[in-house]
């Protein structure tokens, strides 16, 4: 059967479909602007979410307590759940089956709490091992596993390597950090180990800063050893007082041979020929002091490098550090440091061999009078990886300046000559020199410097 509409019906039945019509539309805008239908838009997922612990180790780092020839340290990270941590090592070989000769090592365990919560931190020190031989291992709870890393442990004698140093990371980590790190790895695969000058992070109890910092260095900090030296930022201001992070000790595994109540803070390591010192500039300097010199005056290495957080000859006006130069300057004087490694200035500023006693243009020394220079020969090395740029104060003893760079530095070590090359972001080089060693007097000092002007971009706009 069929209904036929009349023209009036016809017409009331096309005027309901386009109201029908419109309804809809209506409904669906209403839906677009509700939030609960919101889903697509991005939300911002929050920092204590991305770098909570897991059952999962992570934060995998290499370090040394003190031999690096014999031993080899490692922590990592886990949830409160996993109480017991535990490492295997084995000789590594081009075959996979070095597995089976793997042994197992408990780790020592502790908590820290942060303020992303409860974490355990667990630490294997790898001892007993052969010189200059290459060891694969894996860290976890016996379940649940880490991939299997490699390193090689150092050789007993002098023997060529290289090694990298960064000034402060500190800010925007993940962002921009990372592939400083990364680039420097492209330039040295097979360096042995990344000296970190102070000020990894900006505020070194926020836990999710350090997961920044690990995520940047990813895989790299499980098969390259790490030194670590505090800056002002590892730092935390506890009612009157100032305190070393508590994520520190936890977890980076330091020598602890350094003054009491400052290990592994201020410590030392030999590495094929080569003492490195990390001092700590935040505090106790003076009582360094006599620590520095007895480690220095028991030195059978033919090189030495000393790194810490605050220059000795500061790039800015107005952020001397009078301390260091009268307490450790004599020192490194004395007993003809090679190299001093430094951050803090958020520049690059890099001396020859003389320097002066003190800086022109300080309270200590007015303008106009002339500042005595040493006979020490050390040079001293700031530098900065990290984004936050600072205005460097040029001084005519400054061999090379710059500003407005993130820069990491590769040093290499062979005999008597000691290279040394500061790269840009981009592996550019910026700057480069060469020590050499002679009997009994100060290094010889070859300039490398490269044609391209100086990054200044303060004192252009001043001129
Ligand atoms: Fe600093």
């Amino acid at each position: 059967m069929r209904f036929a509409l009349s023209d009036s019906s016809a017409l009331a039945v096309r005027r309901l479909l386009i109201a029908g019509l419109l309804l809809c539309r209506a409904g669906l805008a209403i839906a677009h602007d509700d939030p609960k239908h919101a889903a697509s838009a991005p939300v911002l997922v929050d920092d204590k979410e991305i770098y909570k612990p897991t059952p999962l180790p992570d934060r995998i780092i290499l370090s040394w307590t003190g031999d690096t020839a014999h031993t080899q340290a490692v922590t990592w990270r886990t949830d409160a759940t996993i109480a017991e941590g535990v490492a295997e090592i084995a000789e590594s070989e081009g075959s996979p089956q070095f597995v089976s000769r793997a042994e197992r090592v408990k780790a020592t365990s502790e908590v820290l709490k942060s303020d992303a919560g409860a974490a355990h931190y667990h630490t294997v020190n790898f001892e007993n091992l052969k010189p200059a031989t290459r060891y694969a291992y894996r860290v976890g709870d016996s379940v649940n596993w880490s991939e299997w890393f490699q390193f090689t442990t150092a050789s007993e004698q002098p023997e060529p390597f290289s090694f990298v140093y960064f000034g402060d990371a500190q800010n925007i980590i993940r962002s921009l950090w990372s592939r400083v790190v990364r680039e420097a790895f492209y330039d040295a695969p097979r360096a042995r180990f990344m000296i970190h000058a102070g000020d990894l992070i900006n505020s070194g109890d926020h836990d999710s800063e350090w997961g920044e910092w690990f995520h940047a260095g990813g895989w790299l900090n499980a098969m390259i050893p790490n030194i670590c030296t505090p800056g002002n930022h590892e730092y935390k201001r506890a009612s009157q007082e100032s305190k070393l992070s508590d994520h520190w000790r936890p977890q980076f595994a330091l020598p602890t041979n350094g003054p009491e109540g400052l290990e592994e803070t201020v410590y030392s390591l030999d590495f094929q020929g080569l003492r490195i010192i990390s001092l700590n500039s935040n505090e106790s300097q003076e009582r360094q002091t006599e620590w520095l010199d007895k480690t220095l005056a028991d030195n059978p290495n033919r090189w030495t490098v000393v790194t810490f957080h605050h220059p000795v000859y500061s790039t800015a006006q107005g952020r001397d550090n009078t301390e260091l130069r009268r307490w450790w300057k004599p020192v490194f004087d004395k007993y003809r440091v090679d190299l001093v490694l430094q951050g803090h200035d958020h520049t690059y500023s890099r001396t020859g061999l003389d320097v002066p006693d003190e800086i022109v243009g300080t309270e200590n020394v007015p303008a106009g009078v002339t500042a005595k220079s040493s006979e020490g020969g050390t040079v001293y090395v700031v530098s900065v990886s990290g984004p936050k740029m600072y205005e460097v104060y040029r001084q005519p003893y400054m061999k090379r300046a710059g500003e407005n760079l993130q820069l990491y530095q590769i040093i290499h070590v062979d005999g008597e000559r000691l290279s040394y090359e500061a790269r840009t972001a981009t592996g550019e080089l910026y700057d480069a020199f060469t020590l050499v060693k002679r009997p009994n007097a100060r290094n010889e000092l070859i300039e490398q410097v490269p044609e391209t002007p100086e990054s200044l971009p303060s004192q252009e706009k001043d001129s």
